[in-house]
């Protein structure tokens, strides 16, 4: 694997007395696409919410480029170069598309990514639905210019690190299609991602890697170019289903 971008080691977190994550072990490298798949309540939310720093980490190391981020939270991590579209995409109600973009200028400020910084007008160039709607409050939009919205969203806080959770959760298989061929796009500014992805077959399509999890635990990872349908099937369900 090339140069290492982001690196848990033996990550444990949880909300209380429930442990959700034991023993995480999940690499990132520089400018890969790395899917994430398990079924509902298998952990993948709070992986990423322990990574951006929302969840504390309870034991294990978290580094980012190198540098150690376990112990910071949320709002130190800004400007670090990560960045979450959230489950549920959590847009600003009430404000204008343009300033739901614009709110993220700031955090993305203190990242030199120079010629490859997103600006207004490249995220127009990749979603130019949002140009036409601009001066629209962005209740009024579908739900896949909302996710656009949250994806660019996201990128404006210049992220060398996009973790993107459940984008297509929703959206009819023409929207998923356009929303995913954004993913060549951003890859191909240098930027890492790691998707959570309800389908699969279409994870596995678009990542480099893919990592499995199952009630708290990695039980799968490898390249998606070798790993089987059998093989996923197992790690996700963790049982042997017979081949029809
Ligand atoms: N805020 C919370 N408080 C308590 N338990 C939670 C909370 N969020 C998630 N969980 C639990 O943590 C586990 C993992 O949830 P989650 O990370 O959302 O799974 P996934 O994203 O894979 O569907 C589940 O058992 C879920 O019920
Ligand atoms: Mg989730």
């Amino acid at each position: 694997m090339s140069e290492t971008l982001l690196k848990a080691d033996a990550l444990c977190a949880g909300y209380g007395d429930f442990q959700a994550l034991f023993s995480i072990d999940f690499e990132v490298a520089k400018k890969e696409t790395v899917a994430l798949v398990g079924a509902n309540g298998a952990g993948k939310s709070t992986l990423f919410k322990t990574i951006v720093g929302l969840l504390p980490v309870r034991s294990g190391t978290l580094s980012l480029g190198g540098r150690d981020i376990t112990s910071l939270p949320a709002h130190r991590l800004v400007g670090q170069g990560l960045a979450l579209v959230p489950e549920g995409r959590r847009l600003f109600k009430g404000l204008t598309v343009e300033d739901n973009l614009r709110v993220a200028l700031d955090h993305g400020r203190h990242v030199d990514k120079g010629e490859t910084a997103w600006t207004l007008e490249r995220l127009y160039d990749l979603f130019p639905i949002l140009a036409e709607r601009r001066r629209q409050s962005v209740e009024k939009l579908s739900g896949g210019q909302q996710q656009m919205v949250a994806i660019g969203r996201a990128l404006m806080a210049q992220p060398k690190l996009l973790l993107c959770d459940e984008i297509s959760l929703g959206l009819a298989p023409k929207v998923i299609g356009e929303i995913y061929e954004m993913i060549p796009k951003i890859r191909a500014t240098g930027t890492a991602i790691v998707i959570v992805e309800q389908d699969v077959s279409l994870a596995q399509r678009c990542a480099d890697r893919i990592y499995c999890m199952l009630e708290g635990r990695i039980t799968l990872t490898g390249k998606s170019s070798e790993i089987s349908r059998e093989q996923v099937t197992e790690a996700y369900f963790g049982v042997k289903h017979a081949v029809d």
